[in-house]
């Protein structure tokens, strides 16, 4: 799709992208020895932590038989399907007893895999990698280690504070990340007496520029309705601070915002659990405030406020979407939904058919708005 196309109708479709790492859960609702349950992009997961607190994710059925792993038992080391008492090694899913073997019988058990997925701990969640599916029917194997290591947010300190808030939205994930992108609906859906109201609207304009996979909104003064402007502005000369606002296949957004030593990161998700269910998840890091026992909760406060607010708009957009509506993207305010569906329609080319991807935009671009 051409970046200066005009005026159309889109219906984003549900396709999930395979081959990337994605935030399962909150670190802290993976216990040791405890079995969690997860859901990405329609599989099934079961996931828990070693003895020494490694996080693993397991296909949450039993190759056998199909049982969930999950009502399983779990001893520290190895996963044993409730049914029949198969054991399987948490980290690699390999199979390690057949109870009902007898001397003699050679069936090769360590041929035998229950799907694993790498799994790593980052800034408080466990990010799992889906590998591509491997042809239909073929069962699992060993498995293949992930090809980068998972997301992390930047940080330009030693000493920080993180903070995590997440949401389940009823739409597909492309709805999800487009919402998220959007900035038409700010002085609609985010009002409030201490913040904006339809009357603070104004013509912005911002400079975008693609980068590999993505797209970033070219480092700028942060507009001055922004909640770590404000905070920030409290501490820093206001011409001081700059802000970069990064979009990259396959749902990350990150934000960073820098005012001489003091600094705001963000690593923002929008995470399909099924073709018309996502989740995000805003986890944020920062070196403000950081003597203020009550920092992180005020930050939440506020984050949560504007998360419930985007929930709720999607929630009752889902009951116009049931209808299948004919959708319009509009160019200027929806020119980063375009670039999204273009990124995400070259990421699906490349997996078919092989080939360089096409990134969708040929080069930077000043987009305008009111909002
Ligand atoms: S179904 Fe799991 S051991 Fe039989
Ligand atoms: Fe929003």
């Amino acid at each position: 799709m051409p970046d200066d196309s005009p005026l159309q109708s889109q219906t984003p479709d549900a396709l999930m992208l395979f081959g990337f790492w994605y935030r399962a859960l909150p670190a802290n609702k993976l216990r040791s020895g405890v079995l969690a349950k997860a859901m990405l992009l329609e599989q099934p997961l079961v996931m828990g932590r070693d003895q020494q607190g490694r996080p693993f994710t397991l296909r949450d059925a039993c190759p056998h038989r199909g049982m969930p792993l999950s009502c399983g038992h779990f001893d520290g080391r190895q996963v044993e399907c409730s049914y029949h008492g198969w054991r399987f090694d948490a980290h690699t899913g390999q199979c390690q007893l057949i109870p009902s073997l007898v001397p003699g019988q050679t069936l090769k058990i360590d041929r035998i895999y229950a799907g694993s997925y790498p799994s790593e701990e980052r800034d408080d969640f466990i990010w799992v990698f889906l590998p591509d599916p491997g042809p239909a029917g073929a069962g699992f194997s060993k498995p293949a280690p992930a090809p980068t290591p998972a997301p992390e947010i930047p940080k330009f300190s030693e000493h920080y504070k993180l903070a995590y808030l997440t949401a389940d939205l009823p739409c597909s994930v492309d709805h999800g990340i487009i919402g998220l992108m959007d900035p038409a609906h700010g002085p609609f859906v985010h009002q409030a007496w201490w913040w904006r109201s339809q009357h603070s609207i104004h013509e912005k304009q911002k400079n975008f520029e693609p980068i590999p996979y993505g797209f970033r909104m070219s480092a700028h003064t942060p507009s001055s309705n922004s909640a770590p402007y404000k905070l920030l502005r409290l501490y820093a000369d206001a011409d001081s601070i700059t802000t970069t606002i990064d979009f990259v296949l396959p749902n990350l957004r990150s934000e960073i915002i820098r005012a001489g030593k003091y600094w705001f990161s963000s690593l923002t998700t929008v995470t399909p659990v099924t073709r018309n269910q996502c989740r995000i998840d805003v986890v944020a890091a920062w070196n403000l405030f950081r003597w203020i026992p009550f920092g992180p909760q005020l930050l939440k406060f506020v984050f949560a406020k504007f998360v419930e607010q985007d929930r709720r708009t999607m929630e009752l957009q889902s009951e116009g979407l049931k209808h299948n509506p004919h959708l319009m993207l509009i160019d200027d305010a929806d020119r980063p939904a375009k670039w999204y569906f273009g990124l995400k329609n070259a990421m699906l080319e490349v997996k078919k058919n092989g080939g360089e991807f096409r990134h969708p935009m040929s080069g930077s671009v000043t987009l305008r708005w009111r909002s």
